[in-house]
């Protein structure tokens, strides 16, 4: 019998846009199980909670049974590792990404020999999104209809409203 093979697709998700949704999709269909993780990073200063980010997750996949909503933090590898997963999934948008990307994965699979990352390419109309572009259209009280799910439109506005 062959073993269950889970993935991983880690990131900040602050907040879920189309483009991660994209791939989220894309990317249930290849596993038996696909973890979403989403990371606690001091680095970033994040508009919304790791439990926020969690919810509109869970609400904007909830037609795709095998995927799992969860948090991490430490590293990548190790976390991949405790989830018996084999691969982390990661979504490529454009050449810029890639050194970057190359550089993680590389990391990634010298501290963990059994974990490959697959990357995905991000559809054409998804290439120049960002979390980041997202809050900052917000935040300039401009309209995010087409960038995120319909579903986490108002936690957006409302979010940057209190910010005005
Ligand atoms: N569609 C839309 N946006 C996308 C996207 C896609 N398909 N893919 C990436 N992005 C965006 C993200 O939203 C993010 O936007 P932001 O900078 O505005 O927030 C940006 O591109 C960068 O994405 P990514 O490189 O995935 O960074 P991240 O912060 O979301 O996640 C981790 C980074 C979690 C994968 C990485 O930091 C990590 O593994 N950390 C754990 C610690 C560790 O193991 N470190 C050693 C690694 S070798």
């Amino acid at each position: 019998m062959s073993k269950m093979k889970t993935a991983i697709y880690p990131g900040s998700f602050d907040p879920v846009t189309l483009g991660h949704l994209d791939i989220i999709r894309r990317a249930s269909v290849m596993f038996d199980r696909l973890i979403v993780a989403v990371m606690h990073n001091q680095n970033k200063h994040p508009m919304f909670s790791v439990q926020e980010r969690m919810d509109f997750l869970k609400r904007t996949t909830d037609d795709m049974p095998n995927v799992v909503i969860a948090s991490f933090g430490g590293l990548l590898a190790d976390y991949a590792w405790q989830q018996g997963a084999c691969a982390i999934v990661k979504g490529l948008r454009a050449v810029s990404d890639f050194e970057y990307e190359f550089q993680m994965a590389l990391a990634n699979r010298k501290l963990n020999p059994e974990l490959d990352t697959v990357f995905l390419m991000t559809s054409a109309e998804h290439m120049y999104l960002s979390s980041s572009v997202v809050k900052d259209i917000a935040v300039h009280g401009g309209n995010v209809t087409g960038f995120v799910p319909d579903g986490i439109i108002q936690d957006i506005v409302r979010r940057t409203r209190k910010e005005d």
